[in-house]
């Protein structure tokens, strides 16, 4: 049974290859020497930088709720950690001045997602800063968010949902290696910006896409 953390940490972990099955280890090798670092862990002071990255368009548009109750502020981010078995939080990190370009987390699966993964225990989601997207850097991280889950937390069979009209996050976790498992013709929530600081909610018809990532298995 995985454990995620269930709360801030003091201190955070940068991964190194060896914390990795060999098998994953090759990925985290490709972001070291690109010039990024993956750090584990989540503490108070590196909320603001995930609370940047929820209020960014393409998290508003594909993940409302990152700025309404997960990672909008501290308390919100605190919350989520407590929340159903805990979450475990890996960010992108530059080597050059410690910037987070991304973070991405696994938890434990909750029952609606269980219900079109049956296979999967848990769940991995991964969201990239605005300046850090359009480079590919989203295949390499998501493998290494899930081995990296797998060898800190105990994470088994990771699956995730995505929006068909997200052809980015799509294509990106084919390119990790994920399969789709099953679709849903469903309705998306979105925050939409207007004038000044002004924002408002909408939905709009898409389709929720069930993935796995077979090779998490063990
Ligand atoms: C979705 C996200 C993780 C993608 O990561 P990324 O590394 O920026 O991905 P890229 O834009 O480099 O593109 C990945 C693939 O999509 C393709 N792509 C990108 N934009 C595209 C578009 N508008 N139309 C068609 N293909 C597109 C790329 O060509 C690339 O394809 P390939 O590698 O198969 O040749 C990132 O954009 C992000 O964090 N977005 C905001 C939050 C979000 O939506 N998270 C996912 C929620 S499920």
């Amino acid at each position: 049974m995985p454990t995620f953390p269930n709360t801030f940490d003091e201190s955070t972990h940068i991964l190194v290859p060896t914390d990795l099955k060999a098998s994953h280890a090759e990925h985290l090798i490709k972001l070291n020497m690109a010039g990024y670092d993956v750090v584990a862990g989540l503490r108070r002071e590196d909320v603001p930088a995930l609370a940047e990255i929820a209020a960014q368009e393409g998290t508003r548009e594909y993940c409302p709720n990152d700025l309404k109750r997960r990672w909008g502020d501290e308390a919100m981010a605190e919350a989520k950690l407590a929340k159903a078995g805990g979450s475990g939080v890996l960010r992108l990190v530059s080597q050059k001045n410690g910037n987070t370009l991304g973070f991405g987390w696994t938890g434990h699966i909750d029952d609606e997602d269980q219900e079109h993964l049956p296979m999967c225990e848990n769940i991995f989601a991964l969201r990239l800063h605005e300046a850090s997207r359009g480079k590919r850097l989203g295949t390499t991280f998501s493998r290494v968010i899930v081995a990296g889950s797998m060898a800190l937390w105990g994470a088994r069979n990771v699956g995730l949902a995505t929006w068909a009209s997200n052809t980015p996050a799509v294509r990106t976790y084919l390119s990790a290696g994920a399969e789709l498992v099953t679709t849903k013709d469903d309705v998306r929530p979105t925050i939409l910006r207007g004038p000044g600081k002004f924002q408002y909610e909408n939905h709009r018809n898409d389709v929720r896409l069930y993935m796995q990532f077979p090779w998490s298995a063990k």
